[in-house]
């Protein structure tokens, strides 16, 4: 599944995610380069972790190095709960794996 961010009506990102029964797993969350630091990532997922039917519990995994993301999954209230080694080609490098239980206003 998908959804496009927009900024005044123009798309400006999308958001790829998978819902199983009351579990979410993020995909991809992209936010073209112009538009970025402007809330629209935060604002798109916060809108998606209220889903209806009520979702439960969300999943993702990001780049060890991609700063940007694993700090707006923290200010989301994602926690940090393993590692997968290696676990990216071109380059290499380990994935942070993320959870957040949503039972909890975010
Ligand atoms: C990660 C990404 C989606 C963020 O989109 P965005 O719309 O710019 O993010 P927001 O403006 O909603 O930022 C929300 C919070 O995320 C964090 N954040 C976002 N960009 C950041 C950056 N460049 N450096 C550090 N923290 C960053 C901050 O905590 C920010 O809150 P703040 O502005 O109050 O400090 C965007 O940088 C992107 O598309 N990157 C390339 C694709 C990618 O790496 N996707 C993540 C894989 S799931």
């Amino acid at each position: 599944m998908h959804k496009i961010i927009t900024i005044n009506n123009y798309p400006a990102g999308r958001m790829e995610y998978a819902i199983a029964t009351d579990e979410l797993q993020i995909l991809d969350v992209y936010v073209q380069p112009e538009y970025r630091r402007q809330g629209l990532a935060e604002n798109a997922l916060r809108e998606l972790l209220r889903e209806n039917p009520p979702l439960n519990n969300a999943y993702l995994e990001v780049r060890a190095s991609n700063q940007a993301a694993l700090n707006l999954y923290l200010k989301l209230g994602f926690t940090k709960t393993g590692l997968r080694k290696d676990y990216y080609n071109n380059p290499i490098e380990d994935a942070v794996l993320l959870h957040k239980e949503l039972t909890r206003a975010v």
